[in-house]
């Protein structure tokens, strides 16, 4: 890909940023591979919260994306893997962005950002969690080098989620 990749700019999900991705992603397509409704704004309100704590004690998280205008588009970034099925242990990275900004390649610019910044902070390897349907997610992953590993089922949605993994 020869194309220049878009400014984004990841700043620590404030308060307010639960407001926004409540939003952004009250999206059918959005959703699509997240049970398919819109999540509650306590959803975003806890997750913001513990990114936050990710930040404070591990100087990385899912950070808010925003674009040149200092519009907020979505999250990518690194967490813990917060469940209790699949990689347990390890650190995931992760993405989620509005529909409008889509086809520009935001998310790869972010992830690519996000890697840089977890080979500082010396984390040795990542996993994604993508489910095996979603194509962009896997076009994602292939534009981060990460090489397809096991395939688990979503234990809720009852589908194949496959285990992506990069070693930094
Ligand atoms: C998964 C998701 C983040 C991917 O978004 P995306 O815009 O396709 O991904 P990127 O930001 O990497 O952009 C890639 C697109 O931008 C284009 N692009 C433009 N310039 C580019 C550049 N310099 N580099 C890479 N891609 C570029 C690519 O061609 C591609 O578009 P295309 O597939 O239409 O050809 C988005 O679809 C989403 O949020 N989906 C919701 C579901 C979800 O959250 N899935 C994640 C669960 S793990």
């Amino acid at each position: 890909m020869n194309r220049a990749l878009p400014d984004v700019r990841l700043r620590v999900p404030s308060d307010e940023d639960a407001f926004a991705w409540h939003r952004i992603f009250d999206d059918p397509d959005v959703m699509k591979f997240h049970g398919g409704r819109a999540a509650e704004l306590s959803v975003y309100e806890e997750l913001t919260a513990r990114q936050r704590r990710h930040d404070a004690e591990r100087g990385f998280c899912l950070w808010t994306m925003l674009e040149e205008s200092g519009e907020v588009i979505g999250f990518t970034g690194a967490q813990p893997w917060p469940r209790e099925w699949g990689p347990e242990g390890e650190i995931e990275i992760g993405w989620r962005l509005g529909r409008a900004h889509w086809g520009k390649g935001y998310v790869t610019a972010a992830a690519l950002a996000t890697l840089e910044r977890l080979r500082a902070a010396g984390v040795p390897r990542v996993v994604a969690m993508v489910m095996s349907a979603d194509e962009r997610s896997i076009a994602v992953t292939r534009r981060l080098g990460m090489e397809p590993a096991e395939v688990l089922t979503h234990p809720t949605l009852e589908e194949p989620a496959h285990c992506y993994r990069l070693d930094l």
